[in-house]
């Protein structure tokens, strides 16, 4: 169900939606510069298929610029840094007023930056565009997808989970979280199958447990990929009220569209994996019976101290290990980022775990090196 604030022109944006915005903005900019760089790469296709008018209300009335608008000026910025290479923008909505009031905000198309708004369904317009995807010409796409609720397209998703594109999806888990057991009507009840592809029935179960959901969108999103190495990160979003509304899912077979993201994000939510609140306080650490710190670990709000914990088990026992080890088991992670905060972390290492650096010479470069003993 379309709630009342959604179906308006310029409807009210939580901070949470804020959050989003920024998030996808600050990725955006970082992500076409990285790929412009790159002389294989012709130029850059972002969709928004679902981009709303691009205009929100704060909570205090002000006015706020959504996803489309951010991205079309920030890339206005990257087409005129990058003038052999061309940029399109195609953002859409199945609402004539919301497009309408977006084409008053865009910034003018450029020699080559093209803006193309368009009215009508997202996954006609995906269906459409999906099989016109060729390496061939050498762009870049990157696609959101971002629904109100938990309704996602599988189909119309498949052809861009190729090799040159990233696909951003919301995963409402809110929504079934909340209404799967009132789910009566047709409607309601194919939308939930087409978004997990299982029979109603295998889904009720599910219930309010939202791991389940997450579990099998991730699920989905394998069989998608294929057997190619394929990266997924996750990040979760919560209301003024605590509750968990969505993930916002990066899904690239590019390692460093994957480790940019959870920098970003990181970034975002100043430090830590979300903006869950609670949290912050559970800071008290503890000793187990073996005398090794334990840490009161929340999977939906990681923090710097939680990334200490995770290295410090990781290279228990071990002297002499490079700075660069770790930031490369960062990269790994699904959460954790490897770039923005390393003097914090390792400051964390330092003073809670003891763990001590000192300078050697590297014997194969003949170079000084800092290296951590977590004897
Ligand atoms: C969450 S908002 C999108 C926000 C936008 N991506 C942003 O970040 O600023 C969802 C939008 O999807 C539109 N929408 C919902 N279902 C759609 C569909 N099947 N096709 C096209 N637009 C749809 C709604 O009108 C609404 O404006």
């Amino acid at each position: 169900m379309v709630s009342a604030n959604n179906k308006k022109t310029i409807s009210k944006a939580s901070p949470h939606t804020i959050k989003k915005f920024e998030l996808i903005e600050t990725y955006i900019k970082s992500w076409a510069q990285i790929l412009m760089q790159n002389e294989k790469c012709n130029g850059l296709i972002f969709i928004d298929c679902m981009c709303n008018s691009g205009i929100y209300q704060d909570d205090y009335g002000n006015l706020v610029e959504g996803t489309p608008i951010r991205v079309a000026k920030a890339l206005r910025d990257v087409a005129r840094r990058y003038e052999d290479k061309q940029i399109f923008l195609y953002l859409n909505d199945n609402d004539a007023m919301k497009i309408n009031e977006l084409r008053k905000h865009l910034p003018d198309d450029e020699r080559n930056i093209s803006t193309i708004t368009l009215i009508g369904d997202a996954n006609n317009l995906l269906e459409r565009i999906g099989p016109r995807l060729t390496p061939e010409g050498h762009f870049n796409y990157f696609l959101l997808y971002d629904p109100y609720n938990a309704s996602i397209d599988w189909n119309a998703l498949l052809p861009f989970f190729g090799n040159w594109g990233e696909v951003m999806i919301n995963h409402a888990v809110l929504d079934p979280v909340r209404a799967i057991f009132s789910a009566k009507k047709k409607a309601a009840i194919k939308k939930y199958e087409n978004t997990y592809l299982t029979d109603f029935e295998k889904l009720v179960p599910f219930g309010s447990d939202k791991n389940a959901y997450e579990a099998r969108v991730e699920e989905i999103i394998k069989l998608l990929k294929g057997n190619r190495r394929y990266y997924v990160a996750a990040f979760p979003f919560y209301n003024s009220q605590n509750s968990q509304m969505y993930n916002l899912i990066h899904c690239t077979s590019n390692k460093a569209g994957f480790v940019l993201y959870k920098n970003c994000a990181w970034k975002v939510f100043g430090g830590k994996s979300s903006a869950k609140r609670g949290t912050e306080n559970s800071y008290q650490l503890a000793l187990d019976e073996n005398g090794n710190i334990t840490v009161p670990t929340d999977e939906s709000c990681f923090y710097i101290k939680d990334i200490a914990k995770y290295l410090y088990d990781s290279f228990k026992k071990q002297k002499n290990v490079r700075l660069e080890q770790m930031w490369k088991l960062l990269e790994e992670h699904p959460v954790f980022p490897s770039e923005g905060f390393k003097k914090e972390i390792k400051k964390e290492l330092f003073e809670v775990y003891g763990v001590s650096k000192k300078q050697i010479i590297n014997t194969n470069t003949g170079k000084k090196e800092i290296v951590l003993s977590f004897l």
